[in-house]
C-alpha cells in the first residue's frame, strides 16, 4: 500500500508544530523519519495514526483520500502504530494486550483465551522471545514491553507500520531480531516508518530518510548516499562532533563501595567500588540485572544480603528517601513509569526532589530553583513554551531532558543515571555528556547504566559488564571497545587464565 501525506499543518495554540509537511512511503519500503527533539515527528505520526487531528492537509492510501478521526480508523485502514510512550495496559496479561479491541471469541461469544495465548506464543517463537503470554504486563521491564508492542503491531497484519523509537530500551541482540523481523515484513510488502535517534540504526535498516527540522521537511533521500554525520547535520543544522572525550583523570578517594550484594532473583554477589570524580559505566544485555542492582542500591527495591558503604560508612538504603539523604541521586530507566509525574507541570517535574542545596531553614528556595532551571533550559536546549505547561505537552526527548535536568542539578555524592539519553537527539546528547563531564570534574561520582556500547566508550573511565545477574568483567583503557564489551555481555571471557581458563573458553 502506498501512503502519502500532503501539506500537513498542525499547531498547538500559538506553537506551529508542522508547517506544510508532505511525505510518502511506498509498498515494502523502510523509511526513516528523523529530526531533533521537538521537530514534530511524533505529531506527524499521531496524525497518521488517528490520535491527533491535523489543522489542514490530506492523507492518501493508494491514491485514495482517507480521513482518520480516531485510532480505530487508521488501524482499520491497515496502519499499525508502535507508540513512543508505550501503550500497554499494566493490569492485563500480555496476551490480552496483544488482542486489545480485537479479541478472539469462541462460537458462544466468550473470550477464546486458549487461542489468544496460542497465537501470542506463535509470534514470540517466531522472533525468538522467551516470554510467557500469561505474564502480567506490569511485571515486564521496559525492554520487554517494547518487544510486546512490536509483536502486537506485527500480529495485526498491517500494510504500514509506524515505529516511533521502538529500540530505546533494547539491547543489540534484540534490536537485531527486530530488524530481521522488519526485513521479513518488507519482503511481504509492508511499508515501515522508522523513527530513531540512533543514526547507525537508520543506516543499517532504512532505505530512505526524511528529516524534519522545526516542523518542516528539510531533507530527504537515499540512505546509501549519506553517512551518519550527514544525517546529524541535516537534523541539527550544524556539524555534530563525535570524537572520543579525553580527560585528565585525577580521581579522588573511594566514595561508594558495594559488597556481595545479592537479590532474590535479579543479581547475586555483586561487589564494586567507585571513586570521587569517576564516571563508571555499567552495561550488559537484557536480563543482566543492572537496573535492579541500582534500584536496590537506591532503596527502590529490596536486596536479600550484602552491604553498601558511602564515604567509608555503612549505609542502609531501606527507602529512596533515605538514599537521597545519604547523598545518592538516581535517574530511573523508564521515564514514563518512574521518571515523570503526568499530573504535574514542567517546572514541578523538574523540582520534585527537594534538595538541601535549595533549602533555607527547611523551605525550598523556589526562586533560586527557578533560576537554576532557567539555565538548564538553555544548556540542555529544552524546547518548551512555558514552564507551567503540562509535562505532556513536551516531546519525548524534551521530557527526558527535564527529568535529567532535575538530577543533574541535585548535587549528590553519587549520581546514578539509568539510560540517561534515551530518546535524546544527537546534538542534545553532546550537551548532556558535557554536563556529566563537568559534574565529574566537581568530584561527583557518576554511574551510567546504558546498553549502548558507544555511549559507554565515549563517556566512561571504566565499565563493568554484567551477564545474567553477575559481573562478568570490567573494561578500561584499551579493552574499552565494543568487541570486548560484547564478549563479556554475552557471557564470554577476554583472556584464558592459566589454571582455570579452559572451561571458559
Ligand atoms: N499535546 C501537546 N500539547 C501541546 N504541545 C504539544 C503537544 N504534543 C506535542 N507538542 C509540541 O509539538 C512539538 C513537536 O513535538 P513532537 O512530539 O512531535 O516532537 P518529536 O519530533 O517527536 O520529538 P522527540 O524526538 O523528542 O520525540 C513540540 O514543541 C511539543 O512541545
Ligand atoms: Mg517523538
Amino acid at each position: 500500500m502506498k501512503l502519502e501525506m500532503r501539506n500537513i499543518f498542525k499547531s498547538f495554540g500559538s506553537n506551529e508544530v508542522l508547517k506544510d509537511v508532505s511525505i510518502s512511503i511506498n509498498e515494502g519500503e523502510i523509511c526513516a523519519l528523523i529530526g531533533e527533539n521537538g521537530a514534530g515527528k511524533s505529531t506527524l505520526m499521531n496524525i497518521l495514526g488517528g490520535v491527533l487531528k491535523m489543522d489542514s492537509g490530506l492523507i492518501y492510501l493508494d491514491d485514495k483520500e482517507v480521513e482518520f478521526n480516531k485510532p480505530a480508523d487508521s488501524l482499520d485502514a491497515g496502519i499499525a502504530f508502535i507508540h513512543q510512550e508505550l501503550n500497554l495496559i499494566n493490569d492485563l496479561p500480555i496476551y490480552e494486550n496483544m488482542f486489545l479491541g480485537r479479541e478472539i471469541k469462541t462460537k458462544r461469544g466468550r473470550l477464546d483465551l486458549e487461542k489468544m495465548i496460542k497465537e501470542t506464543e506463535k509470534i514470540f517463537e517466531k522472533i525468538n522471545v522467551d516470554l510467557n503470554p500469561k505474564t502480567m504486563v506490569r511485571d515486564l521491564d521496559t525492554s520487554y514491553k517494547q518487544i510486546v508492542e512490536i509483536c502486537k503491531a506485527i500480529m495485526m497484519n498491517a500494510s504500514i507500520i509506524i515505529m516511533d523509537e521502538p529500540t530505546t530500551s533494547l539491547t543489540e541482540p534484540e534490536i537485531e531480531r527486530v530488524f530481521n523481523m522488519m526485513r521479513t515484513l518488507k519482503e511481504h510488502g509492508v511499508g515501515i516508518i522508522f523513527i530513531s535517534h540512533k543514526l547507525n540504526e537508520v543506516m543499517e535498516i532504512c532505505e530512505r530518510y526524511m528529516v524534519l527540522r522545526d516542523g518542516k521537511l528539510v531533507a530527504e533521500g537515499e540512505v546509501s548516499q549519506v553517512n551518519t554525520d550527514d544525517l546529524a547535520r541535516f537534523m541539527v543544522g550544524y556539524d555534530v562532533r563525535t570524537e572520543q572525550f579525553s580527560r585528565d583523570k585525577s580521581l579522588g578517594d573511594e566514595i561508594l563501595r558495594v559488597e556481595n550484594l545479592t537479590h532474590p532473583d535479579a543479581f547475586r554477589d555483586i561487589s564494586f567500588s567507585v571513586k570521587k570524580g569517576e564516571i563508571l559505566g555499567v552495561t550488559g544485555l537484557l536480563g543482566d540485572g543492572r537496573s535492579e542492582l541500582f534500584r536496590s542500591i537506591f532503596g527502590a527495591e529490596k536486596f536479600s544480603s550484602g552491604r553498601i558503604y558511602l564515604d567509608g560508612k555503612k549505609i542502609n538504603t531501606y527507602s529512596t528517601t533515605q538514599a537521597l539523604k545519604e547523598g545518592l541521586g538516581y535517574l530511573p530507566g523508564n521515564r514514563k513509569e518512574n521518571g515523570i509525574i503526568k499530573d504535574m507541570n514542567i517546572f514541578e517535574n523538574a523540582s520534585v526532589v527537594t534538595w538541601p542545596k535549595y533549602a533555607k531553614y527547611g523551605v525550598i528556595d523556589k526562586q533560586k530553583h527557578k533560576e537554576m532551571f532557567g539555565e538548564q533550559i538553555k544548556s540542555l536546549r529544552i524546547k518548551l513554551e512555558k514552564v507551567t505547561d503540562s509535562i505532556n505537552s513536551l516531546s519525548g526527548g524534551n521530557q527526558q531532558k527535564v527529568v535529567l535536568a532535575k538530577w543533574l542539578s541535585s548535587n549528590p555524592k553519587v549520581l546514578i543515571l539509568d539510560n540517561p539519553t534515551q530518546g535524546v537527539d544527537v546534538g542534545a546528547k553532546e550537551d548532556i555528556y558535557d554536563i556529566i563531564l563537568e559534574l565529574a570534574e566537581e568530584n561527583i561520582a557518576i554511574i551510567i547504566l546504558s546498553s549502548e556500547a558507544q555511549e559507554i566508550i565515549r563517556l566512561c573511565d571504566r565499565a563493568i559488564v554484567m551477564y545474567h545477574g553477575k559481573i562478568q568483567g570490567e573494561v578500561s583503557g584499551e579493552n574499552m571497545n565494543e568487541h570486548d564489551i560484547m564478549r563479556y555481555a554475552t557471557g564470554g571471557e577476554l583472556r584464558i587464565s592459566q589454571e582455570e581458563g579452559m572451561e571458559h573458553a
